[in-house]
């Protein structure tokens, strides 16, 4: 495949999800400071870096291999510390303090994917994911603790800002 054939990638955006992550995380910086955050399907890796900016140890995960060789030289350029996990990290054990997952359910395969796993993550950490209106975001086992209106641009939306909620998965019983 030549690389002008490739839709808009991941990597190349902050997509809103990780923009409302990133403006939560600047303003309530004692949610990550000093704890063990994964930004999973970090993409550009923005939410990691201003987590890392916060005082937290960062880790990111993404799918995409040039995902996170972007994630590592925008990390660099921020001068912050991210280290970026290799594969596939949904089925692991839960070592993380918090974990972020910015837009990441626009796609049925892969929610029913990383969901199930993502929801028994939160049994053992705050699981924050930051959806804009996606059609496979959950609609139960939420709770919304933010909103914010963010700017995107017309490469990858059809308008000029979007609505985005912070949904908290619930732990089993909650
Ligand atoms: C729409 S992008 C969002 C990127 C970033 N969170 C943001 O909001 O700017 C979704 C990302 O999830 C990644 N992804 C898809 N499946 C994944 C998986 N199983 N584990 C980790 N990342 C995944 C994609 O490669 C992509 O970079």
């Amino acid at each position: 495949m030549n690389i002008t054939d490739m839709s808009p990638p991941f990597w190349a955006f902050a997509w809103p999800g990780g923009e409302a992550l990133a403006l939560h995380v600047e303003q309530n910086p004692e949610l990550v400071a000093g704890k063990r955050v994964l930004d999973f399907g970090s993409g550009c890796g923005l939410a990691a870096i201003v987590c890392a900016r916060a005082g937290a140890a960062v880790q990111a995960a993404d799918t995409d291999r040039l995902a996170r060789a972007a994630i590592r030289l925008n990390a660099a350029a921020n001068e912050v510390d991210v280290e970026v996990l290799e594969g596939d990290v949904t089925g692991a054990d839960c070592r993380w303090d918090v974990i972020l997952a910015g837009d990441v359910f626009y796609e049925k395969t892969m929610t029913g994917h990383i969901l199930p796993w993502l929801t028994a993550c939160a049994t053992a950490a705050t699981v924050i994911a930051a959806d804009p209106g996606r059609a496979y975001a959950p609609r139960s086992g939420v709770t919304e603790i933010a909103r914010y209106v963010v700017p995107v641009s017309r490469e990858l939306e059809d308008r000029d800002e979007r609505l985005v909620r912070l949904l908290r998965l619930l732990r089993r019983g909650e």
